[in-house]
């Protein structure tokens, strides 16, 4: 198993939990999409996989297990070595993570090189290969440009092509796609399938839309309230629904084309 949350429970500052008994697995290559409505708890949960919870919050019970070992119990360094590198995280918008006034690749290079000794040339040199990997092949004049000269699918080709970097076991994706128009969604939706297919990558994708979920994920889990309320394949959670309001995130997904949620 390379994933394994048990029972995670986590709060901000004293407060109520505002996520429970979180349980989830994911294997090698898999692709679990994260569902449910705004504030259910689902960015809590997966800022908890990835170590990078705001300072007020702090996991109040339970287990997250990386390829065995319980992160909660690593030192700091083995931490710092996949944090960022191994376990890698996309964001909404990955336009507001970049520092506006620097060059893409100026801010591409110095991450690579945070992490890897490469020198400047080696270091660009690494960024073209990756951005080409994320569908970006005219790397050469996207490192060039700062970040608000890039679109937003652009810059969220960006925003994979360094979550790709150091070859991940496991990428966080949230919401990767929503600030983006349809056409460029269903690009980089079929993008980060074609990159799991080439590295069986993990992938956890959060998302509002049930119909990408559905066209990409292997597994999937519903939740409510910081809890899951449903969770199993997505073929069966998409043809059984247990519980009313899986049913209705499914019923408020708009036929296409007589196929109801894979587009075209
Ligand atoms: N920094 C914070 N301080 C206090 N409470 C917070 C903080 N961030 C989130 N919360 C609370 O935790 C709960 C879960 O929030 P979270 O951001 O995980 O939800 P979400 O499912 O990702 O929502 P969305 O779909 O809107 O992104 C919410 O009730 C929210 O108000
Ligand atoms: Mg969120």
């Amino acid at each position: 198993m390379l994933l394994e949350v048990k029972d995670l429970g986590v709060q901000y500052g004293d407060k109520a939990p505002v996520v429970k008994n979180v349980n989830l697995q994911i294997d090698r290559g898999e692709i679990l999409a994260i569902v449910g409505e705004s504030g259910s708890g689902k960015t809590t949960v997966i800022r908890s996989i990835m170590g990078c919870l705001p300072a007020s919050a702090h996991i109040a019970s339970g287990s997250i297990c990386l390829e065995g070992t319980n992160i909660g119990a690593m030192s700091q360094s083995s931490r710092r070595n996949w944090q960022g590198t191994k376990v890698t995280m996309i964001f909404q918008d990955t336009g507001n993570t970049m520092d506006p006034i620097q060059r893409v690749g100026k801010q591409f290079c110095e991450y690579l090189q945070a992490h890897q000794p490469y020198t400047k040339k080696e270091a660009e040199a690494r960024a073209l290969e990756l951005l080409s990997l994320a569908a970006l092949p005219n790397g050469e004049d996207i490192i060039k440009k700062y970040p608000f000269e890039l679109s937003g699918g652009q810059k969220q080709r960006v925003g994979i092509a360094m979550a790709m970097a150091f070859n991940p076991c496991l990428l966080l994706a949230d919401e990767p796609t929503a600030a983006l128009d349809v056409t460029t969604q269903k690009q980089v939706v079929e993008q980060l399938l074609a990159l799991r297919d080439k590295t069986s990558m993990a992938m956890i994708i959060v998302t509002h839309n049930i119909k990408i979920a559905a066209y990409m994920s292997d597994k999937m889990l519903v939740m409510k309230k910081g809890q899951v309320i449903e969770s199993g394949t997505t073929k069966l959670v998409m043809a059984h629904p247990q519980e009313e309001y899986t049913n209705q995130l499914i019923a408020a997904v708009p036929r296409l084309g007589g196929s109801r949620y894979v587009e075209g």
